[in-house]
């Protein structure tokens, strides 16, 4: 059993918290949003409502799940302590700034959940590597400590192709939908047909091969691939638009 707060209860806390269920943790999740907190406090057995200071004093490990300019306001005020570690969600909050932010704590480490944390099987990379996150969600999600914090922040930039990528599922579904007149079974059978190409257990050289799959000339994968180059191009360009904001300019391209 952990002593867990989440600082900001909103959507990617509550996925967090949901994934933490019938664990046996006590959690305590601060009282802002009022509603999601009240909602995770009836649904997850050990969640209670607290005060971002109660969070703080009543936590081993205490998760920052604020938008980043709200963390300059809020995390100032509160009594961290060193022997507790303090693990950000936070894209915008570079970890000198969060060690700043939450002296005297240490044990500071940067992790990039997804919704999907809330049933497990979500992807963890965290930065420096952090053996509460571990202890708290590597038996059910992949927790992988990565070299430095621009490799850390390349994996925020990679985070923003499900956007697109759900878009241009949408955007097939409702054109198959126009032949079908069925626009619900249209959007499970395009989800379907995706999700067939990512097994449960993701290798490398996994999407390498899926494509060369499809890549039959003259077929339709193939021909759909080549009218659509030019998004590739705008895909790269358009994550290399993060190089500054995420401080990618240090590392590898
Ligand atoms: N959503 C994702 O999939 C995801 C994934 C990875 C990382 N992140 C990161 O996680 C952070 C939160 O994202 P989110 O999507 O969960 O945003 P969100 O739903 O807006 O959650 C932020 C929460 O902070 C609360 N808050 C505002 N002022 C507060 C205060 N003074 N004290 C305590 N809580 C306060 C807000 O409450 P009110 O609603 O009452 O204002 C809101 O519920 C961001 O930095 C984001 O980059 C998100």
């Amino acid at each position: 059993m952990a002593r867990i707060g989440f600082i900001g209860t909103g959507e990617i806390a509550a996925a967090m918290v949901r994934g933490l269920a019938g664990q046996g943790h006590e959690i305590l999740v601060s009282e802002r949003n009022a509603d999601m907190a009240a909602r995770l406090a009836t649904e997850v057995a050990g969640v209670r409502i607290a005060s971002n200071e109660e969070v703080v004093a009543g936590s081993d490990t205490v998760f920052l799940c604020l938008l980043a300019r709200v963390a300059e306001t809020v995390l100032p005020g509160l009594r961290f302590r060193e022997d507790q570690a303090v693990i950000s969600v936070m894209v915008d909050v570079a970890l000198a700034r969060l060690k700043a932010l939450c002296a005297p704590a240490t044990e500071i480490s940067i992790t990039i959940p997804l919704p999907p944390i809330a049933t497990g099987g979500c992807p963890l990379p965290v930065y420096p590597a952090s053996p509460a996150l571990e202890a708290l969600y590597g038996a059910r999600n992949m927790v992988f400590a990565v070299r430095d914090e621009t490799a850390l922040n390349a994996h925020f930039g990679a985070t923003a192709l499900c956007s697109p990528l759900l878009e241009q599922m949408l955007t097939t579904a409702t054109w198959l939908a126009g032949f079908t007149g069925d626009a619900d079974r249209a959007e499970k059978y395009v989800s379907a047909v995706i999700r067939g190409y990512l097994p449960e257990r993701p290798e490398g050289g996994m999407l390498a091969e899926a494509l060369r799959n499809l890549s039959t000339e003259g077929g339709l994968n193939a021909t759909l691939r080549t009218a659509m180059a030019p998004a590739n191009a705008d895909l790269r360009s358009g994550l290399d638009g993060f190089r500054a904001r995420l401080g990618l300019d240090r590392g590898e391209a």
